[in-house]
């Protein structure tokens, strides 16, 4: 058995809407957000899924609800990450903590974490994360609806942590086959915040690098606040995000009804314009030597926004065809899959230095 087995790898995305988790054939999506605990009777509950029930024990016997426990139980939730940010390394930890109980199947597993976060992050926090992650960590999960406990001692050899769309930046290439690095534009539409990384000579180059609040969730308010309007009844946006995932644009409100589609691609175009302006003033900090080869448009806001981005980016002659223009077949997920490639190469690296 080759000796990678022993090693790990983890790929994953921290976003503000969910945590992406890639091992293997093994993807999840879970919402960022941990929250205090609020026990009692809730029912029999129908869904007993460890994915949708986690509850974390710290080593100081503090318990934390985790993703969609939290979403739904806690009184108390804290967001991961808002704004283009993530908020504290420590908070973070707890849910990298619950992720590893989450797809460990041994009581004892050794890994490799790559994490990305989102691109407004400090360098300091994302060195505090870093350095949060490795090392030897004793991690006890509950799943709340049957009350089975898991216990997990992990080591983290190596943990690097990344801007997000690095890591499709990473994925694509190395799909692509392409050896050298290429010289890329990477346009991660998530839910609070667009994110636009310049990968420049294989560096991330930081002026032609910046995030905007124009995201999915523009989108949803915008429509929720139209719905309200019209109706009078209370929308909240939240209530939309099932129906658009669902690819659906008709909604029912009061028994009757509604078409929001007019309003969604009023929207969507107004959303286009500030992140192709965004880009535009970007691009203006590249020296004047740098051509860009590839467009990558990812996160979920690809559903939404990508055919748009497409045009806007031909227009404006960023590219000369759309094949300068790649959409991964899992926008969603490909963050988190490159950081998996990535906790991967560190792997080969440590083992090869044993
Ligand atoms: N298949 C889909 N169809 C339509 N919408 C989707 C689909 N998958 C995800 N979304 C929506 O896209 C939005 C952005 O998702 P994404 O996971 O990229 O955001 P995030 O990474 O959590 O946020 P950020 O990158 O801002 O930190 C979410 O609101 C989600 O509901
Ligand atoms: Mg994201």
């Amino acid at each position: 058995m080759s000796q990678m087995h022993n090693i790990l790898p983890v790929g994953i995305d921290l976003g503000t809407s969910s945590i992406k988790i890639s091992v293997g054939e093994k993807k999840y999506r879970i919402p960022s957000l941990i929250g205090e605990p609020n026990p009692g009777f809730k029912g029999i509950v129908a869904d007993k899924s460890w994915i949708n029930n986690l509850v974390v024990t710290l080593d100081s016997g503090e318990e934390y609800y985790i993703g969609e426990l939290a979403r739904l139980q806690s009184m108390v939730k804290i967001p991961l990450a808002r704004e283009g940010k993530m908020k504290s390394a420590k908070d973070v930890m707890v849910a990298i903590k619950a992720s590893l109980g989450l797809i460990c199947e041994r009581s004892e597993q050794t890994f490799v974490i790559a994490t990305g976060v989102p691109v407004a992050t400090g360098r300091n926090e994302m060195e505090a994360l870093s350095k949060n992650i490795i090392g030897f960590h004793n991690v006890v999960i509950k799943n709340d609806a049957t009350g089975e406990v898991k216990k997990i001692r992990a080591k983290v050899l190596a943990a690097p942590v990344m801007p997000e769309p690095y890591g499709a930046w990473y994925h694509l290439l190395k799909m692509k086959g392409e050896e050298k690095a290429v010289d890329t534009v990477i346009i991660d539409i998530g839910y609070g915040s667009t994110d636009i990384l310049t990968v420049y000579n294989g560096n991330i180059m930081r002026p032609a690098s910046g995030s905007i609040t124009e995201a999915v969730d523009t989108l949803v308010t915008k429509v929720a606040q139209f719905l309200t309007d019209k109706t009078g009844k209370m929308v909240k946006p939240e209530a939309l995000i099932a129906t658009l995932e669902k690819g659906k644009t008709t909604v029912a409100i009061g028994g009757t009804l509604y078409d929001i589609k007019p309003q969604i691609d009023a929207t969507a175009s107004y959303v286009v314009l500030a992140i192709i302006d965004e880009v535009e003033r970007l691009m203006g900090n590249l020296p004047p030597d740098a051509v860009i080869r590839y467009f990558i448009i990812e996160g979920g806001g690809v559903y939404y926004f990508g055919e748009k981005i497409k045009e806007a980016l031909l227009d404006k002659g960023f590219i000369r065809s759309l094949d300068q223009v790649l959409i991964p077949e899992e926008p969603v997920l490909a963050n988190a899959m490159g950081f998996e490639l990535i906790a991967q190469y560190y792997a080969r690296k440590i083992l090869q230095r044993r």
